[in-house]
């Protein structure tokens, strides 16, 4: 039977985003590749008309939400994984768009197919992940990509993308850059080493006591299991369950700076922590720059800077989006005064 087309119905879109604004909006749930030409076609033909814009959304999961937005959401429920090809060096899977992130790492691992295992645990899914490069613990997921099969909705075309052509960099890629109404990612392939090593560069992953009394390399090194589940270990101890307490991840992106700036940033501060980048820039940790400014644990109304890790913007409960502005604009406000440094959002606004 012929997939039926996309309609749009007016929802509640409150348990759709990880924050928990109250939202309504038309949505259509995508569930089948098969209705995307056509959907293509109304898409154009609306355009014309002035239809309200499309907005791709995937597990909400870096989202703020208006309650009444002028978008309507297309939400990407596209199933199935599967090996796609086998090399001598590597495992190429594709995952549908609409897997769950974590779900995916885990059914990897008990494949057999290592290498995302420091990507555990991240909130949202598959098809989510190339646009905001997800990266944790000292891997971004551009290491691991092989390609992305997209739809561009404004020319009607599907293409498969190698990841140069994606123009990924920390936290951010074509897709994001063009916003969610353009690009609908339906697959993305990864290129998983055969030849797997362990990375345990980060500091809070090396000195997991899971892992210290094994060395990074040889015989005695962690299986990926175990990273994967220092991973989890870690992330369930700083960073808030969303079904627990509402939230969406880090809600800045670390600023990079200029090298003299950090420099003389260091000097008035002896603890600021800094990242070197291969540019010769350097990153800073907007956590502490947050919790240095007082906003750690602190509440602004409704909604408030997690205890446990000033970066991660939380709803204690009942907050509107401009209470997420609110909390926003005071705490970057606070940051620029004390450190002349500017905090950039990083979930995207869904308006
Ligand atoms: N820090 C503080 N106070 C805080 C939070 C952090 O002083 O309240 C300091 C820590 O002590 C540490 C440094 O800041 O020295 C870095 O902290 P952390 O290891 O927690 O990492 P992060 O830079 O704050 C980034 C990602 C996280 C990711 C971790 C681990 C961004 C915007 N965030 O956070 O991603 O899990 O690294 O790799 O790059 C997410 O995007 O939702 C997310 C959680």
């Amino acid at each position: 039977m012929p997939a039926q087309p996309l309609v749009f119905t007016d929802q509640d879109l409150h348990a759709s985003n990880t924050l928990g604004l109250p939202a309504r909006a038309g949505l259509a749930v995508l569930e089948d590749e098969s209705v995307i030409p056509a959907f293509c076609k109304t898409l154009a033909a609306g355009r014309q008309q002035a239809e309200a814009p499309v907005f791709v959304l995937g597990g909400g999961s870096n989202l703020v939400m208006d309650a009444r937005p002028r978008h309507r959401v297309l939400r990407v429920a596209l199933r199935g994984i599967r090996l796609w090809q086998e090399t001598a060096d590597h495992w190429i899977v594709e995952a549908a768009a609409g897997e769950s992130w974590h779900g995916f790492v885990d059914h990897c691992l008990a494949q057999g197919w290592p290498g995302l295992e420091n990507l555990a645990l991240i909130p949202g899914t598959v098809g989510a992940a190339p646009v905001q490069n997800i990266g944790a613990y000292g891997l971004e997921l551009d290491q691991r990509l092989h390609s992305v099969v997209v739809w561009d909705l404004q020319a009607g075309r599907e293409s498969t993308l190698p990841p140069d052509a994606c123009g990924f960099a920390y936290r951010d890629s074509l897709f994001k850059r063009d916003g969610a109404g353009r690009w609908l990612i339906v697959r993305v392939r990864f290129l998983l080493p055969k030849a797997w090593t362990p990375r345990l560069d980060y500091p809070d992953l090396r000195d997991h006591p899971g892992l210290r009394s094994v060395g990074a390399g040889g015989p005695g090194a962690p299986s990926p299991r175990r990273i994967f589940e220092a991973v989890c270990d870690i992330r369930r101890r700083k960073l808030p369950d969303p079904a627990v307490l509402g939230n969406a991840g880090s809600f800045f992106k670390n600023p990079v700076v200029d090298a003299d700036q950090a420099a003389r940033l260091r000097q008035r501060f002896p603890d600021l922590r800094v990242y070197p980048q291969a540019d010769g820039r350097a990153k800073l940790a907007a956590g502490w720059l947050i919790e240095q400014a007082g906003w750690k644990g602190r509440r602004l109304g409704p909604v408030g800077m997690h205890a446990r890790q000033a970066l991660v913007l939380v709803n204690h409960g009942g907050a509107q989006a401009d209470d997420v502005r609110a909390l926003a604009r005071a705490v970057r406000a606070d940051v620029r005064r004390l450190f002349e440094v500017d905090l950039e959002q990083e979930p995207v606004i869904l308006d």
